[in-house]
């Protein structure tokens, strides 16, 4: 089945509001595609702005993480509704930056993203090793255990609405790109893996971003990858060549 590309910019902690509104005035006209679903993951305190700035456009705004719980003292966090409220329509969950810096677990990636579903949200799920553990050759094995614990109690129809983004953690900001086969590899085998979770037809209907360093010149050959079907980009979405990658073809 043809599964449309997703091409996501994760903005990360970048842009105050007013750069945010003259940033989407810069990439507006240069993410025009009918190819991709475009969508803007920004800060919390730029959500507001982006959905203004974006209005009429194909830009559909993100956020870059979530609470679990609906509401109550967790002061600093940001509820499902308050997304909702205000028209969000994706929300990123699991970055390796959240596992790394704020105690973010498999098993609080799983309570969010069932929230995020039961609030009509969808995740992008994100899943990825460090260097040491591909070298040890147990790359697939912890990405497996991270994605069947993050869809666990999730059901097949809504696992076929998600996107999961695979970030090999020593490709994120470091400018070395994992090679085309490196990332289709492991696409492939999260795709199995959703497979052997639900079945064939969820594995097909889900789609799989590649997120580390992706950039104008290296999304064509990334893109066109069979199960790579869009990507997670971090710095590179915050510049005009952000139009390139979103244009891959
Ligand atoms: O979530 C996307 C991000 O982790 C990738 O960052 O700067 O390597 O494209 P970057």
């Amino acid at each position: 089945m043809a599964r449309k590309k997703i091409i996501a910019g994760n903005w990360k902690m970048n842009m105050t509001p007013s750069q945010t509104v003259e940033l989407i005035n810069t990439l507006k006209p240069l993410v025009v595609t009918e190819d991709a679903d475009v969508v803007f993951c920004v800060p919390a305190i730029d959500i507001i702005p982006a959905l203004e700035a974006s209005k009429g456009s194909n830009i559909e705004i993100g956020a870059e993480n979530m609470y679990y719980e609906e509401k109550g003292a967790y002061t600093g966090e940001i509820a499902p509704d308050m997304l909702t409220d205000v028209g969000v329509k994706y929300v990123i969950i699991g970055h390796s930056e959240r596992r790394e810096y704020f105690a973010e677990t498999n098993e609080t990636v799983n309570k969010k993203v069932l929230k995020a579903f039961e609030h009509g949200i969808t995740p992008i799920v994100c899943c990825g090793e460090t260097l040491t553990q591909r070298e040890q050759g147990v790359t697939m094995d912890f990405i497996r255990q991270q994605v069947k614990i993050a869809f666990l109690g999730v059901t097949a129809e809504q696992a076929k609405t998600a996107v999961i983004a695979y970030e090999p953690i020593w490709a994120i900001g470091t400018g070395k790109t994992a090679t085309t086969e490196q990332a289709q590899e492991v696409c492939c085998g999260i795709r199995k893996c959703i497979a052997e979770i639900y079945d064939e037809a969820t594995a097909e209907a889900i789609r799989i971003q590649y997120g580390g360093s992706v950039n104008a010149k290296t999304a064509p050959e990334l893109f066109a990858q069979p199960d790579i079907d869009g990507g997670l980009v971090g710095g590179a979405a915050l510049k005009p060549d952000f139009g390139k990658i979103v244009n891959w073809k």
